[in-house]
């Protein structure tokens, strides 16, 4: 079968070959997996969040270029919690390496940070869960904005927004490009995202069960084993919804949160330390990880290379049996 050529925003802004884009992945993402995805056609993202000095940030985007000549981008986190790094440092950095876009969450990006971007020749990406920030972030002249479903793994939002929704009305809403995110991990989620005025989709949940992300085996043995109703949303209380791995720490972490304890006391049992026990050490019951509902759909562990050829072969299949089902 022929394979399908893509003209979107994203391949044509960028160069690649598919409008498919890894998205930040914290601790996960780093200039190997980034390289993968690359290297594969799409777009992939090396997260800044957990180098924590600008230095070790530019190690590691070098270190990315030297495994890929293709674009990347760089994920700057900016949830207010993450206090421990110097964003402004991390940002400049990112600046004078001069990727080819930044994914930019947690906030609207200031106007300081994407003037800075901007002069470097750099894109921004925002990425939020709600068409009013998808308006609010149009406004202040990021480049795209990534809407992300209340299906995603990672902060899928307070309102609770399935894609089938959420995609169409920030579609209708902005004139910005709009990429899809949120439980979407084959051929057949990329092709109804484009279907719904998407100019591309971003994936997290799917590139964190390859084999170039470094997360220990039995997780990865989770993620297969897992079916779409093993995520469970925790944060509702503190106002930052977020969408995990059900497990004990995770219950546990809900059942505190609705007796209102302290984050403190909350953190000791999901901050960033203990939860590397989970994705490091494999302990599946210790610590807390972002995952997606589209892990139901999670059948095995492929190279990213295989995972994308797998993902665009599917998509030319699903237009093919479309074509046979309906006619203009
Ligand atoms: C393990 C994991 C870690 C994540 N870490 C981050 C992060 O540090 N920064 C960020 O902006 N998004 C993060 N995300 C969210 C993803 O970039 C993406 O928005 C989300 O995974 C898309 O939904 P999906 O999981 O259904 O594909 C993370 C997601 C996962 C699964």
């Amino acid at each position: 079968m022929a394979e399908i050529k893509f003209k979107t925003w994203l391949t044509e802004t960028f160069g690649c070959k598919y409008p498919i884009i890894q998205g930040g992945l914290g601790y996960l993402s780093d200039a190997e997996l980034a390289a993968a995805v690359s290297n594969a056609g799409c777009l992939g993202t090396v997260t800044t969040y957990q180098y924590r000095t600008k230095e070790r940030v530019q190690e590691e985007i070098r270190k990315a270029k030297e495994l890929t000549s293709k674009p990347f981008g760089a994920n700057v986190n900016l949830f207010p919690a993450v206090s421990q790094v110097d964003t402004k440092a991390i940002a400049e950095v990112v600046a004078e390496e001069k990727v080819a876009f930044i994914e930019t969450a947690g906030r609207a990006p200031e106007a300081w940070l994407i003037d800075l971007m901007h002069g470097a020749g750099i894109k921004l990406i925002h990425k939020m869960p709600a068409v009013r920030f998808a308006l609010h972030a149009e406004k202040s002249g990021v480049d795209a904005i990534t809407m992300i479903a209340f299906e995603g793994g990672g902060h899928p939002g307070m309102e609770e927004v399935a894609g089938m929704v959420l995609i169409p009305r920030a579609v209708d809403s902005v004139k910005i490009p709009v990429i899809a995110a949120g439980g979407i991990s084959d051929g057949r989620g990329l092709v109804a995202a484009l279907s719904l005025g998407a100019q591309g989709v971003l994936m997290g949940t799917r590139f964190m069960a390859t084999k170039e992300c470094k997360i220990h085996e039995n997780l990865k043995r989770r993620l297969v084993e897992a079916n779409e109703n093993e995520t469970m949303i925790i944060d509702r209380a503190i106002r930052s919804s977020r969408r995990v791995l059900r497990n004990a720490t995770a219950e546990r972490v809900l059942g505190l949160q609705q007796l209102d304890a302290s984050l403190q006391h909350q953190l000791t049992f999901m901050g960033g330390e203990v939860s590397k026990k989970l994705w490091q050490d494999g302990q599946l019951d210790t610590g807390v990880i972002a995952c997606g509902q589209s892990v139901g759909l999670v059948g095995d562990i492929p190279s990213v290379a295989e995972l994308v050829q797998r993902i665009v072969a599917q998509a030319s299949q699903v237009l093919q049996n479309l074509q046979s089902r309906v006619s203009l």
